[in-house]
């Protein structure tokens, strides 16, 4: 098959309004960087001419100012998932000028296959290169690629010169029910499937040529809270191996993005207490790649290389040390809860708040302002060896308290949140009921400036099974909403 080479202006022309377009691409990462521009100025020009321009817009987990910045501010966008952390898209979410679905991010592919969302239209792969047979090697990130190229009528390839992936994926899309058969994924470092996405070459309706590196990463500096929660995680997790709950050879670790996850990755440099670890996680950022480098983390399984562009040039440099200890994965494989259950993996991830029983916000500020979305958090706290959600004590200038009497949002119930830690401990919340629960979360994890306010929430609270005051559980959330600080909160009014 020869494929036509076309400008991204004549690809974003195969893109018209109301239709679902799939890209693929996880957070920065692979997702394509030329069309999608070109769309928000056909939505720009149809909308200054009176007429309507919106597409519907998935993909595996996030994307960058380029693509959900720019389609936002173009008003293009009618409908998105799975997950965002562009500020402009937030904005335009909470203030409903936008429909979003927040999901895990395991069920993207799955949920598109099964007919829960729109159809796919077109897709938008980005790849180091395809073949006439229709072979696509994707670039930095696994994504949903294989199941919108299936899905869709019509694809658009942006060849990517920039990058050099090529053998890094394994491509595996599951069969549906009643057809599906276990994932045989036994170790991190498994290979099922292939190292390319198959599609129909009759499908495809141009090539856009491009050299473009992924949009930058920005990492903030780890400040002194950060680093304790890592080092708290750190002698928790060289705990368990002591105490043979994990053993002594290690289970595989997920860590989610953030300052939090560098900073625990960070105390794995020059730990003794822990052997050499495989990750098995949906992002993989900087502080894996020294990691690999020490000899601290043997394989890394991940949907994307979240890389800032300094460390992607140094793996490219060194993709012979690499290639064998890189998998790229689809999402719906990185995430899939039948892998992690199996591999036994220590999940990290990062709360908004966690309330006095354990049940975790990850999602949303003061229960209706969406930060991120769930993200792959609820794909491994429900099925990990133990999951582990991090936070720090408080927010604000201290005056917001991360543990809170009941949570505005819950994305992570009691049931599948077994260890919080904040600076100021670790809360191991395992075989405990609810008031032993409550006891270590306040102890060990609670600012000292709310401990007390959180205990004396218990003694106004209705004594059941689990324990609460219906009227006042959201006191200290109100008492933020109307003097802007925490502390202020008055519980005689409830009593
Ligand atoms: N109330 C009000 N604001 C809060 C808050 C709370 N309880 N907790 C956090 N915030 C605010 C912070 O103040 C900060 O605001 P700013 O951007 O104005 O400075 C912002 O939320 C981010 O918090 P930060 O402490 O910097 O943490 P982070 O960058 O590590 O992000 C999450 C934390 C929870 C937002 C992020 O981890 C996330 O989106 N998680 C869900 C997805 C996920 O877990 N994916 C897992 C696999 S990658």
């Amino acid at each position: 098959m020869n494929y036509r080479i076309i400008t991204a202006q004549e690809a974003a022309a195969y893109i018209n309004h109301g239709d679902g377009v799939g890209i693929s691409g996880f957070t920065l990462s692979g997702t394509p960087k030329t069309v999608l521009p070109e769309v928000a100025k056909r939505a720009e020009e149809a909308h200054a001419a009176g007429k309507p321009f919106q597409i519907d817009l998935y993909s595996g987990a996030s994307t960058g100012d380029a693509i959900d910045g720019v389609l936002t501010r173009a008003k293009a966008i009618r409908f998105r998932a799975p997950f965002i952390s562009n500020p402009t898209v937030r904005n335009a979410i909470n203030g409903k000028e936008m429909a979003y679905c927040d999901l895990h991010l395991s069920l993207m592919a799955q949920d598109l296959r099964y007919g829960y969302m729109g159809k796919v239209n077109v897709a938008i792969l980005e790849a180091i290169d395809i073949t006439p047979d229709g072979k696509v090697y994707l670039t930095t990130a696994g994504g949903i690629g294989q199941t919108v190229a299936n899905l869709a009528d019509k694809i658009i390839i942006e060849r990517n010169t920039y990058h050099h992936t090529m053998g890094l994926h394994d491509v595996y899309e599951p069969l549906d029910p009643p057809c599906r058969k276990e994932i045989p994924i036994f170790s991190a470092s498994d290979r099922i499937g292939k190292p390319y996405v198959q599609v129909d070459p009759k499908k495809v309706v141009g090539i856009v040529e491009v050299n473009m590196p992924n949009e930058q990463v920005i990492f903030k500096e780890l400040d002194p809270v950060t680093s304790k929660i890592g080092e708290n995680v750190v002698n928790f997790i060289k705990n368990e191996i002591k105490r043979g709950t994990i053993p002594a050879t290690g289970l595989p670790i997920q860590s989610g993005i953030g300052n939090v996850a560098n900073a625990v990755l960070k105390g794995l440099e020059e730990c003794d207490g822990i052997p050499p670890l495989d990750l098995y996680s949906e992002v993989l950022q900087d502080s894996v790649i020294k990691l690999m480098e020490l000899g601290r983390v043997k394989a890394g399984s991940t949907c994307s290389l979240s890389l800032s562009q300094e460390c992607l040039k140094h793996v490219y440099d060194n993709l012979d040390f690499f290639r064998d200890k890189l998998i790229l994965r689809p999402s719906e494989i990185s995430n899939h809860p039948e892998v992690i259950r199996r591999l036994g993996i220590i999940a990290m991830n990062t709360a908004i708040e966690a309330d006095l029983y354990g049940c975790v916000n990850s999602s949303h500020i003061c229960g209706t302002r969406l930060m991120n979305g769930i993200g792959g958090s609820g794909d491994f706290a429900r099925n990990a060896f133990v999951s582990i959600f991090t936070c720090p004590s408080t927010q604000k200038n201290g005056m917001i308290s991360s543990i809170v009497p009941m949570v505005t949002h819950a994305d992570h119930t009691e049931h599948d949140v077994r260890v919080v830690v904040t600076e100021w401990g670790v809360a191991d919340l395992r075989g405990k009921c609810p008031d032993e629960r409550a006891k270590a979360l306040i102890e060990n994890c609670a600012h000292p400036d709310y401990r007390n306010l959180l205990w004396d929430y218990l003694k106004i609270a209705k004594s059941g099974h689990v324990s609460h005051n219906v009227a006042a559980a959201l006191g200290m959330h109100a008492a933020f909403e109307r003097n802007g600080d925490m502390r202020t909160t008055d519980w005689s009014i409830f009593a």
